[in-house]
């Protein structure tokens, strides 16, 4: 039997319509907020992640704008544009993409970020208040999973759930915000022994590993919920007709772009053991941006005492 299809476009739909509410009882109050995002370099992924995240400010009313750095830029240059946005009272949210280019440390810089405008919720005191179970900003991505799995009316208390991945951007927040849904929670990664008899025993899966097609059928226990985050470019023409036989639109799209992407779970084959899985693209995506904004709406609201 073939899984339920949880597309994340509705819910990301639902948090931008309230968010736009909520943008616009500020903008009532003359304190529309206010997000300044910061890309160095010019990877093309980062660039078109920015485009988006600006495009879905403008759509909901929020005041944004990008500082384009070089990828030359020096530690003191990042630190002293930080410390601008952190001091200027008419911004709410500061978004540092990552990844930085090297040298530069991203670590280093998201400690600049002021607490109040970490709208990423990467800084230690965030990451602090989401460990401890009061959370303030919780990172864009996760927050989007736990929308998705209560829209789609799945029951986290007391469910065995599996994060594969353990990065401070997915893994670990995932992890955290499933406890405090009172999940039975275990975190795997790269080193995991019997990675597949683990991520079986999970009645929801999150895949966040980045690596394309790792969660195979038998990494899935019959019926369980698997939700892929992982946003991987598939290049190979021999790997994409064998993760997508008999798809041309998929065969269309490496041709015309070069790649395809292709999340953590091999979904055709998951697809046939779980009971709902998300796709990839159109599954958690959209729901990554409707955090930030909402994030952002929260960062103004605190700091202007709404
Ligand atoms: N790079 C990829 N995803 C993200 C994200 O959610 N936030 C930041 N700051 N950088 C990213």
């Amino acid at each position: 039997m073939s899984a339920r299809i949880l597309e994340g476009a509705a819910v990301a739909a639902a948090i931008r319509e309230r968010v736009a509410g909520q943008v616009r009882e500020l903008s009532a109050l003359g304190m529309t907020p206010r997000l300044e995002v910061i890309l160095v370099g010019d990877d093309p992924a980062s660039r078109s992640y920015v485009g988006s995240k600006g495009k879905a400010c403008q759509q909901v009313g929020i005041r944004s704008a990008t500082h384009f750095l070089p990828a030359e830029t020096g530690a003191d240059e990042l630190s002293g544009l930080i410390g601008r946005l952190n001091a200027d009272p008419d911004v709410d949210g500061i978004l540092l993409q990552l990844p930085l280019p090297k040298p530069l440390d991203g670590r280093t810089f998201l400690d600049l970020v002021d607490p109040s405008k970490d709208v990423d919720g990467l800084h230690p005191v965030n990451v602090g208040l989401l460990h401890q179970g009061r959370p303030v900003f919780v990172p864009c991505t996760p927050a989007g999973v736990i929308e998705l799995l209560d829209s789609a009316g799945v029951a986290l208390q007391g469910c065995r759930a599996v994060v594969l991945g353990r990065s401070e951007i997915v893994g670990k927040p995932m992890a955290a915000l499933l406890l405090a849904r009172h999940a039975t929670v275990t975190v795997c990664h790269s080193r995991t022994r019997g990675l597949a008899a683990v991520c079986s025993e999970a009645d929801v899966l999150v895949a966040a590993a980045g690596k394309a097609a790792l969660v195979t059928a038998d990494h899935v226990k019959p019926g369980a919920v698997v939700i892929d985050v992982g946003v991987n470019r598939v290049e190979d023409p021999a790997l994409v007709a064998r993760l997508y036989p008999g798809d041309p639109e998929r065969q269309a799209q490496l041709a015309k772009r070069g790649y395809t992407l292709v999340g953590d779970v091999d979904f055709t084959r998951a697809r046939e053991v779980a009971g709902a899985i998300t796709p990839v693209p159109g599954g958690v995506g959209p729901l990554t941006i409707a955090g930030l904004l909402q994030n952002t709406v929260t960062a103004a609201r605190r700091r202007r005492g709404v």
